[in-house]
């Protein structure tokens, strides 16, 4: 039986309002959406339910405001089976809120109020150090403070503890702070925004891996939506092609490939075999509406795996 994983989260928890809509509004002008969903989300928590959905254990380690989307939160993660010991409220401050527009082709645009994510701080992750040093692997995203994310790659390094970031939503970067980062993991528009090299196609994304792999990130994931992945490190790029899938709503997708990823890797599955069934697992979300919503448990995408590989 494969090793079940531990895996720690430190990131962001938002809740996600989303509206279906054929069109957009222009400045000054009310139009009808066609449909609006409520849900749990953020980048953070995203990725740990997707890691717990695909049988690891996971632990968070966040912020949430004082409005009634905080306490909903932390029973959210709880009824996840996530330990949210380090997951605690902030007086004065709202949670974290996206309010999402995806369009009848399933892309979304998404706009994020950070809040209490913003209030993660590096003594959080020090008062989190003990369950931190148990974990087989670190996730982290850009929705919490950049110094909150250095600050836990270097705890990672410390420790031995794998680590994998995720840069969205995408952000100036200072390349050295990330040279310990077993992962780098960004779509094409984040990798596009932080490297300056357009993002258009798989060629492009090879050289903008290789460029970032130049500049001393040991391991580049360029996650291509429905174009698969890029995966790249001094041994050279890799395109892994995706799955087809019929796709509704690709909100959390990204999210979905990094829990699921992480959990992969944790079992011992050979790296480019870990980016195929990330690749599968994030394709299936986008066939259901919603985030964590959309997530296949374990049994379900075992299923589809065995049917597709
Ligand atoms: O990646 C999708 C997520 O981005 C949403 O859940 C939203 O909260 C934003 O963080």
């Amino acid at each position: 039986m494969a090793k079940r994983p531990r895996i720690a989260v430190v990131g962001s928890a938002n809740i996600d309002l989303t509206t279906f809509t054929n069109q957009f509004p222009k400045p000054g002008e009310t139009i009808f959406g066609q449909k609006f969903d409520l849900g749990f989300g953020g980048k953070g928590a995203n990725q740990a339910v997707a890691a717990r959905l695909c049988g690891a254990e996971v632990f968070m380690v966040a912020r949430v405001g004082s409005d009634l989307f905080g306490p909903a939160t932390i029973e959210n993660f709880r009824k996840q089976g996530i330990d949210p010991t380090h997951v605690k409220q902030v007086e004065g401050l709202s949670s974290g809120v996206a309010p999402i527009f995806v369009e009848p082709n399933g892309q979304n645009r998404i706009l994020v109020v950070k809040g209490a994510n913003d209030a993660l701080k590096p003594a959080d992750v020090d008062a989190a150090a003990e369950i931190l040093k148990s974990a087989d692997c670190i996730v982290l995203q850009f929705e919490i403070p950049v110094a909150t994310v250095y600050y836990t790659i270097e705890f990672a390094r410390k420790h031995g503890i794998r680590c994998i970031l995720n840069p969205a939503p995408a952000q100036p970067v200072d390349l050295g702070a990330l040279k310990d980062l077993d992962y780098f993991v960004p779509n094409e528009t984040e990798a596009e925004t932080i490297t300056g090299s357009p993002v258009k196609n798989v060629e492009d994304a090879k050289k903008c891996a290789e460029n970032l792999v130049a500049g001393g990130i040991r391991r580049v994931i360029i996650t291509l939506g429905a174009n698969g992945s890029l995966l790249s490190s001094r041994d050279g790029g890799e395109h892994v092609p995706p799955f087809v899938v019929n796709a509704i709503d690709s909100t959390g997708a990204g999210d979905a490939f990094i829990g699921s990823f992480a959990v992969f890797l944790g079992e011992g599955v050979p790296e480019k075999e870990a980016v195929r069934r990330a690749n599968l697992y994030a394709g299936l979300s986008t066939t259901g509406v919603g985030t964590q919503k959309s997530f296949y448990d374990r049994a379900r995408f075992d299923a589809e795996w065995a049917k597709r590989s």
